[in-house]
């Protein structure tokens, strides 16, 4: 089977095509280098191309008739959605619709869409469930939450079939230390306290102590990018079985507060860095935690690394290792 994987050169990309190279699947990553880089594609070939560039996206599309699309190229990054709502409207629905206009097109009726827990905004129960009300709280979770719509629209009217996977708080490395997060300007928790703890920032910040918690910071569902790489393929062969769309929460089902992986951090790096605590950061929900029974029940998703010491260990690695490289 050949697979287009859009934006497998960046973080989440190149792991999901590890895993896929190493099921032998022939593919193709498509990708502007924007966040992403030549080194991490470790299987396959890299067409270095821009979504908004329907002639390129269509002649590669003539060129390679793929059986199968994971669409992951996107902007992530939630607070510069508010202040750049255009930038994630353009890049993530607009491009989206781009490619899945050249899948029909082209006959392509299987796509993978990395979605995302801020489709939910602040869910009135957690863990929440796929069929919870959708109410994003920032531009990026609407983004996401328009290319669901439009799959869904789409497959009502076409033979295509798509599964919608809605990721929670992604962290961790490759456990040899060949790929992992490598943007210098990366804003996720885990990462910056890991570069707290290596010097590269001087300070941890943690945004918002007054939430209605335990210890008054917000909680996530951490997940290993491994597992979330193994559902991606639990995804393709379902897709490629031929059966039905479907929307997946891919998280463990628990969670840990903002002071809790701070601790943790400490703990497996032995480093006391410093750490002091500001406002609150727009668009931040308190508390967001997956029910993840569907995937694990319909298509038998069982997590290896469900081990927050183990996301932090091997993200940890990683880190020590980029510092010493010039990327
Ligand atoms: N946080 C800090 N200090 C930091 C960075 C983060 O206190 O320097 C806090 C945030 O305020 C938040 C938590 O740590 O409470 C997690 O923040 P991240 O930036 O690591 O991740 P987000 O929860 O904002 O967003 C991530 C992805 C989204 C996805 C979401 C789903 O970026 O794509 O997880 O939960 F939608």
């Amino acid at each position: 089977m050949k697979i287009l994987v859009t934006g497998g050169a960046g973080y989440i990309g190149s792991h999901i095509v590890k895993a896929m190279g190493e099921k032998e699947y022939d593919i193709v990553v498509y990708d502007n280098l924007s966040y992403g880089y030549e080194w991490a594609v470790l299987y396959g070939q890299l067409v270095k191309g821009d979504l908004s560039d329907r002639e390129y996206l269509d002649l590669t599309f003539a060129k390679e008739k793929f059986d199968a699309v994971i669409h992951m190229a996107a902007f992530v990054v939630v607070d510069e959605s508010i202040m750049e709502p255009l930038k994630y409207y353009k890049n993530n629905f607009v491009n989206a619709l781009n490619l899945i206009d050249m899948c029909v097109k082209h006959n392509v009726n299987k796509i993978i869409f990395s979605s995302t827990a801020a489709v939910y905004g602040i869910p009135e129960k957690v863990p929440v469930r796929e069929n919870a009300p959708l109410f994003p709280i920032n531009p990026y979770g609407a983004s996401k939450v328009m290319v669901e719509q439009a799959l869904k629209d789409i497959s009502l009217v076409s033979n295509l079939r798509y599964i919608s996977l809605r990721y929670f708080n992604v962290a961790g490395a490759d456990p040899l230390s060949r790929i992992g997060q490598a943007r210098k300007d990366a804003t996720h928790l885990i990462t910056v306290c890991l570069r707290t703890a290596l010097g590269t920032r001087k300070c941890l910040d943690v945004f918002g102590t007054d939430y209605s918690t335990a210890d008054g910071t917000c909680i996530r569902d951490y997940i290993h990018v491994d597992d979330l790489s193994d559902a991606h393929i639990l995804c393709l062969e379902y897709l490629i079985s031929g059966d039905k769309s479907k929307i997946y929460n891919c998280g463990y089902g628990h969670g840990y507060s903002v002071k809790e992986v701070v601790e943790r951090v400490k703990d497996v790096t032995g480093i006391n860095f410093p750490v002091r605590h500001v406002g609150r950061r727009p668009g931040d929900p308190p508390v967001l935690v997956a029910d993840s029974s569907k995937i694990r029940n319909e298509l038998g998703w069982i997590p290896k690394y469900d081990n927050l010491d183990y996301i932090i260990k091997t993200a940890w690695d990683w880190e020590k290792k980029m510092s010493q490289l010039t990327l």
